[in-house]
């Protein structure tokens, strides 16, 4: 496996490979690498020839009052597993490789698709992941790019953004994979005490039971979304930020009774830290 620090040797082994007809999956990724980020890497190992996986905490998709500066760097662990699962290439560029200049070409997708859930509390973030996305696009030239349906809102943004900018890559989307309890992965849980992380198994049991709710036929999303919030309410270390449904794939409001695939997801605090996951509940 190679590590490549500087864009510069990134782009020396891309046009290697260019070069031949091999293919090449990118898993773009901040680091502190656990089960969620492998089952990317596997999956784009099994498809492709070539895998690249970018470590990298990008300072654009923090807020000012967040916490980029606490964000777990492993790198050296990253590498030793990525490599396991079958990377060819880590990138691990520094801040200024990627943002070499103040003044800079964001990329933006516009709408409510950015604005409401995350977007709504913190209102730079999309705009740092989509610009980020598209420069690691750029550099990698994948044929297929990996992403984890655990952040669902940002699956939805980088889609509307490939096919605006007709970027020639096919997304795949993975399911989420989830601690033995059911807590998410998260690169976050590692923030979280013993207490803490015991409470945050209301948000998988919260999730489980509105989609109960929705198999036995219940087609009203404000009564779901009710009893989700009644059930992480239950919780006394939980703070809610945002439990809220809308229609997939543009995050509209829904109207009437549910149709197509929809997305009930939530956003809690559990001490200072955020944890998010979510669910999709398909009327077919
Ligand atoms: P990060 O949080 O490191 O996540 C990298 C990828 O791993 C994302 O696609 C995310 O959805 C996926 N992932 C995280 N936890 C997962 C889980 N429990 N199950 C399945 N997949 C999981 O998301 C980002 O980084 C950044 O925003 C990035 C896209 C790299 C841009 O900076």
């Amino acid at each position: 496996m190679i590590l490549c620090k500087t864009v510069r040797a990134l782009q020396k082994e891309i046009k290697k490979v260019k070069g031949t007809n091999k293919t090449i999956g990118l898993v773009p990724t901040m680091g502190a690498l656990h089960a969620g980020h492998a089952s990317l890497i596997e999956a784009a190992n099994k498809e492709n020839d070539i895998v690249v996986v970018s470590v990298f905490v990008n300072p654009t998709q923090f807020g000012p009052n967040e916490d980029l500066d606490s964000y777990p760097r492993t790198l050296e662990a990253d590498c030793i597993l990525a490599e396991k699962m079958g990377a060819n290439i880590v990138f691990a560029p520094t801040p200024s490789e990627m943002y070499p200049s103040r003044d800079m070409t964001w990329v933006e997708v516009s709408g409510d698709i950015t604005k409401v859930l995350c977007g709504a509390t913190r209102p730079i973030h999309f705009r740092g992941v989509t610009t980020i996305v598209a420069k690691l696009f750029n550099l990698t030239q994948p044929e297929r790019a990996y992403f984890g349906q655990k952040d669902a809102q940002q699956v939805q943004v980088l889609t509307r953004m490939v096919k605006d900018l007709f970027f020639q890559l096919e997304l795949r989307i993975m399911p989420i994979i989830r601690e033995e309890d059911g807590l998410a992965k998260s690169s976050r849980n590692t923030y979280l005490s013993k207490k803490e992380h015991k409470a945050g198994l209301i948000l998988y049991k919260s999730l489980r039971k509105a989609e109960q709710l929705f198999i036995s036929g219940q087609r009203d999303a404000e009564k779901i979304v009710e009893e989700t919030i009644q059930i992480i309410q239950s919780e006394p270390l939980a703070d809610i930020d945002y439990v809220k449904m809308y229609a997939m794939p543009e995050l509209t409001p829904i109207d009437g009774p549910m149709k197509g695939r929809n997305l009930l997801a939530l956003a809690v605090k559990f001490g200072k830290t955020r944890l998010i996951d979510n669910t999709i509940l398909e009327v077919k």
